[in-house]
């Protein structure tokens, strides 16, 4: 067993901290739900929120992208847009603003200098802002008018696992609270506390099997050069962090790509055995990337699938759990997780300290 800090019998911090996500999601809707069934979040936040007419979620890195995995549940149930911005893109200019714009700063470690950048601008504008982070104090969290604590224990692996999972996590229980405050039926009808029960025993499956999907799909990666990831909507979100995650410890360049928007030019890339994973867990769009990846199939791609029970087909390499539509990122990226670990370690590399990269970045 280990402690937060140390490893204990894990060889590598980023396999203990791919396994301690289903126990985090279970903390946090302990921590911001009540036994009978209230928000424990500020409602002086939620007041402010809900007089917002535009939510701008400002990250960077594996952040940014659980931000985009939030924003449909978001908009969906509290019927506010969100808009996602990289930090280094808006530190110079912010994007144009709304009549009550409200800013959400997604950072783990509470530190990166881009994102603290667009803070200073947002409070020089007297506006509101939220910082959801892992690390109570930090600046990022000490500078803004609202935080929220993820709660995921220390992340120590520069590759972020747990903080992504937390962070989507949190974002969905904030939606809820806020379309609870909004009085929308939308968000009436998420028993969210249920669905991320539902999530965490998904979450459990897959972590039971990672020989499995070690044996599957990562070990071919050994000696691949690059490698793909695709899906629609959700699956595209989760796409992106799957590509991120596998770039950043197995230095295999890996795009993440929009199933539909891969034939518009980057199909060009495929070769005889590129591989490629497709993510199918959206109802509406998986019959479709389905189509993408028998098109890149017969330029000979590799192909791997990795879906949810209810669009699975024998042949697919691995099958989740169905969950709610909200929380399926949650459940996705764990395989990928897995997928970039195993990568890492079977081309020699030291999983947990990637060459150039640093876990937190405080420089512009
Ligand atoms: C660094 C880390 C990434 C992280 C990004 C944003 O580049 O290597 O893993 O996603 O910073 O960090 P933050 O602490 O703001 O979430």
């Amino acid at each position: 067993d280990a402690s937060d800090t140390e490893k204990g019998m894990y060889p590598f911090y980023m396999l203990k901290e791919i396994d301690e996500q289903p126990a985090v999601l279970r903390r946090l809707a302990q921590t911001y739900v009540t036994e009978d069934g209230q928000t424990t979040i500020d409602d002086a936040l939620l007041t402010h929120m809900s007089q917002s007419d535009r939510i701008y979620v400002v990250a960077c890195g594996t952040s940014y992208n659980a931000g985009w995995a939030t924003k449909h549940a978001i908009e969906t149930m509290t019927g506010i847009p969100v808009e996602l911005h990289v930090s280094s893109e808006v530190g110079y200019r912010l994007p144009m603003l709304s009549k009550h714009p409200f800013f959400i700063f997604l950072t783990q470690s509470g530190e990166t200098a881009d994102s603290r950048q667009v803070l200073v601008k947002v409070n020089e504008l007297n506006l509101p802002a939220l910082t959801i982070t892992n690390v109570a104090g930090s600046t990022l969290s000490r500078e803004a008018t609202y935080t929220l604590l993820l709660h995921a224990g220390p992340e120590i692996a520069v590759a972020s696992t747990k903080a992504y999972t937390a962070q989507v996590t949190l974002m969905n229980l904030l939606g809820k609270a806020l379309g609870m405050k909004l009085d929308r039926q939308e968000a009436r009808d998420f028993d969210i506390v249920h669905e991320l029960g539902l999530a965490a025993n998904a979450m459990d499956t897959i972590i039971n099997e990672k020989e499995v999907i070690d044996q599957a799909m990562a070990q071919l990666l050994e000696t691949t050069r690059n490698a793909f990831y695709i899906g629609r909507g959700a699956d595209y979100y989760v796409a992106m962090e799957a590509a991120l995650k596998l770039k950043e410890i197995s230095y295999i360049q890996t795009e993440g790509f929009a199933a539909g928007e891969l034939k518009h030019g980057t199909i060009a890339l495929i070769e005889e055995g590129t591989p490629v994973f497709g993510l199918i867990t959206d109802t509406l769009t998986g019959p479709h990337t389905r189509g993408n990846l028998k098109e890149v199939e017969s330029r000979g791609a590799n192909t791997f699938v990795i879906a949810s029970e209810a669009l699975a087909k024998e042949s697919d390499q691995l099958v989740m759990a169905n969950v709610h539509e909200f929380l399926t990122p949650l459940v996705t990226v764990v395989p990928t997780q897995l997928i970039a670990y195993y990568a890492s370690l079977h081309r020699g590399y030291d999983v947990d300290k990637p060459r150039n990269l640093a876990k937190a970045v405080t420089v512009e």
